[in-house]
């Protein structure tokens, strides 16, 4: 399994080199400090570097430390964590920040293997951390660094192949540095190189320090590496809204649970179908004539493309049959601070602003 690689130290020379001089420096999260090297890399986990730059700030100031953000409320994290979306990595933050107190007397293992342990953590973003921080030899493999080692070297392979995968991690290793104090940099390099030169369209090869290695530029067939995964299923899913307000205009809301779409935010009652839109709506002594239908309002995730249908109504106070639905009234003052999925975000901010 552990197929071998030729070693190329020229790639690395070059890469460290070229990043110091042509690299990104300043970013905040550049430091040598685990705690918040590992924020940043979750938080840049499928998220651009513009918006993390929006968030990271705010998220440190309120939890400069990881004892800090493991004694936090869930509800507060989730809330600072609002719009970046993927919110099952802000409820494995918390729960690696408990780890690293409980199970690391509060200080991050320097090891990836150990680095691994935390939830949340895979072994690209580990390597990342102990590189960064304590010098270790290891490799990242994102997206990014595999779209470079299959240009460089002509790798064919379907990305989404376990076999292939394989045989990229044991090619980014050979790549490694023989000096330990060059990883940060390296990692960075390789950070750089993919985000800004090896670009996944409009590559800038007349920049990049590998140009004259590169055997896809060799061979004329940089646009077609690496090869294209097959398109993920998106499914369509239609939800219907309870949007209910009380008479102080407070909205009601509930927490939902931590599986499935939206995992621990806050959200409006909300079902998949008009009967249980219906059946719902009883239960806060609410016939279907009492309901306002609203425009339809779409939104992407990975995997779905959902459609929501909001359904206002004026409400008593809480519900009258059922406590399957327990929640608060929230005023739109306080929305601030509870996590709530970006649609409904967006839409209760629409209403609000035409309210008044
Ligand atoms: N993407 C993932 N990690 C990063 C980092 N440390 N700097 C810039 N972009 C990144």
């Amino acid at each position: 399994m552990n197929e071998q690689a030729a070693p190329m130290p020229e790639f690395a020379l070059r890469l460290v080199k070229w990043q110091r001089q042509y690299g990104r420096h300043g970013l905040p999260w550049q430091t040598r400090e685990p705690y918040l090297v590992w924020l940043s890399e979750i938080m840049l986990q499928q998220t651009q570097v513009a918006t993390v730059l929006d968030y990271y700030p705010r998220f440190v100031a309120t939890f400069p430390d990881v004892q800090a953000l493991a004694a936090a409320d869930e509800d507060e994290i989730l809330g600072l964590w609002q719009g970046l979306g993927y919110y099952s990595r802000a409820r494995n933050l918390h729960k690696a920040a408990k780890q690293v107190v409980t199970e690391f007397a509060g200080r991050f293992p320097r090891s990836r293997i150990e680095l691994q342990t935390l939830c949340g953590v895979g072994r690209s973003t580990a390597a990342a951390i102990a590189a960064f921080c304590f010098d270790a030899r290891e490799t990242i493999l994102d997206g990014n660094v595999k779209r470079v080692l299959c240009r460089l070297l002509v790798l064919d392979g379907d990305i989404a192949n376990k076999k292939f995968e394989e045989k990229l991690w044991c090619t980014a290793e050979a790549l490694l540095p023989q000096d330990a104090a060059d990883m940060p940099a390296y990692i960075q390099g390789l950070m750089d190189l993919g985000a800004t030169v090896c670009k996944r369209s409009k590559p800038v090869c007349c920049v990049c320090p590998m140009n004259d290695m590169c055997l896809a530029r060799a061979q004329d067939r940089i646009a077609e590496l690496p090869r294209k995964k097959t398109a993920v299923m998106v499914k369509n899913l239609s939800l219907y809204w309870l949007v209910l307000r009380n008479r102080d205009g407070a909205v009601f809301l509930h927490k939902r649970p931590a599986k499935g779409i939206w995992g621990g935010l806050w959200c409006v009652p909300c079902v998949d179908s008009l009967a249980a839109l219906y059946e719902l709506a009883a239960q806060f002594g609410l016939a279907a004539e009492d309901l306002n239908e609203g425009a339809e309002i779409s939104h992407r995730l990975t995997h779905r493309h959902l459609f929501m249908v909001p359904f206002t109504a004026q409400a008593g106070g809480q519900p009258i049959e059922s406590t399957a639905v327990a929640g608060e009234w929230v005023s739109p003052d306080n929305l601030a601070a509870y996590g709530i999925p970006k649609p409904l975000h967006d839409y209760l901010n629409a209403v609000q602003s035409s309210l008044f």
